[in-house]
């Protein structure tokens, strides 16, 4: 692959303008207690200034499919075992690692839910900072220190000029946070892919996190996608959802279509236990009931119906439901009674065509 470090991530786009197709991926984890089957045919794309949110209970292989994509899956025990990563045109399962790794940061770069873990302790960070500039750009320390410095303020750190001298501890959490977001598109990358970013933050530095984020998607057209339990963050950011269910996608689909009709009953389920404004007070909050399936022991049929209070006797038995189009091709939803009268009756006006 013609990667060039030096070369603007931005040309790196497909003439359809489309960032990234990810098609069929397939991950396992090889444990000693057998073969956890973590991503089984997950399929998405990205395009240039689109914000995908991936949503899905904990265990259903948001940051295992992000893992996937930027190469660092922990490998043994995890394995790629089928699928294609197209970026630009290029299948970045089919790399050799020191390609990937030119990838890796320069194009597709990513940021993590504890900003501490993952920034070095015993290193000021605008020497964190600098260190990409000189590693991926081979700039002098000075000038390197220089743009480490111009992009705290971009990501608006207050006072970067002295700040940059001084170690993670000594920031807040919002802080460490901006900084990764500082480090994460320093190299410009065409991609950012942001596991959990402000799950550890308060309310009010989460809304700060994502209003730094969206502006700088604004600015550069980068590709974000957002790996979130939170359903609030991502009606107010993403333009698509697709959310996942044990490994698998189980449906994908505009922001406002998934919120106003969704058509999977674990969506149905999520988008019903989520607080709202205009409920009836003394009310109980429906949960979905049940746990997600053991990786190692999957419920014949379809992995979700164990839980589904729609399930009938073609879901418990066979292969699990395809993605099926629906919508003109504007919505997926993976669910054998996707026109049944119970599920239907969530679309809004009750009409049961597609
Ligand atoms: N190193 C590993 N060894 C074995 N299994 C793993 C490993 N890493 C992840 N898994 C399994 O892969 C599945 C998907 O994990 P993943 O971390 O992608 O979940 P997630 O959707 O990101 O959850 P969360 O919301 O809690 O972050 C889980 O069942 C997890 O136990
Ligand atoms: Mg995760």
């Amino acid at each position: 692959m013609a990667t060039n470090e030096s070369t603007s991530s931005n040309q790196w786009v497909s003439s359809n303008g489309r960032l990234l197709d990810v098609e069929d991926l397939h991950v396992e984890f090889r444990t000693r207690e057998g073969i956890a089957n973590a991503i089984n045919g997950v399929s998405f794309h990205l395009d240039r200034h689109e914000t995908l949110a991936i949503l899905g209970e904990s265990g259903s292989g948001k940051s295992v499919t992000a893992q996937a994509i930027m190469g660092i899956l922990d490998t043994p025990p995890g394995f790629v075992t089928g699928g294609v990563v197209n970026y630009c045109g290029v299948d970045l399962l089919g790399l050799k690692e020191k390609e990937r790794r030119k990838v890796r940061g320069a194009h597709i770069a990513m940021i993590f839910q504890d900003a501490l873990s993952s920034l070095n302790p015993c290193f000021p960070v605008g020497w964190q900072i600098a260190e990409m500039f000189r590693i991926h750009r081979g700039m002098t320390k000075a000038n390197a220190l220089k743009q480490a410095i111009a992009l705290m303020e971009k990501v608006k750190i207050p006072g970067a000029r002295e700040r940059v001298k001084a170690f993670p501890h000594q920031f807040s959490g919002g802080m460490r946070q901006r900084i990764m977001i500082a480090m994460a598109i320093a190299l410009d990358p065409a991609i950012l892919i942001a596991d959990e970013p402000t799950t550890a933050l308060d309310v009010t530095v989460q809304a700060q996190i994502m209003d730094l984020l969206k502006q700088i998607q604004e600015e550069s057209g980068m590709g974000l996608i957002l790996i979130t339990h939170d359903l609030g963050v991502v009606a107010n950011v993403a333009d698509r959802i697709a959310v996942m269910y044990a490994g698998r996608m189980v449906e994908s689909a505009m922001v406002h279509d998934v919120y106003a009709n969704p058509r999977h009953p674990y969506t149905i389920g999520l988008l019903e236990s989520v607080p709202r404004m205009d409920a009836k007070s003394g009310g109980v909050l429906p949960a979905i009931g049940g746990l997600p399936p053991n990786l190692l022991a999957m419920p014949e049929g379809c992995p979700f119906h164990p839980r589904c209070r729609f399930a009938a006797e073609e879901c418990r038995q066979g292969s699990p439901p395809p993605l099926t189009e629906l919508d003109q091709g504007s919505r997926y939803a993976a669910c054998w009674r996707l026109d049944s009268p119970e599920v239907t009756a969530h679309i809004q006006g009750g009409s049961d065509d597609d």
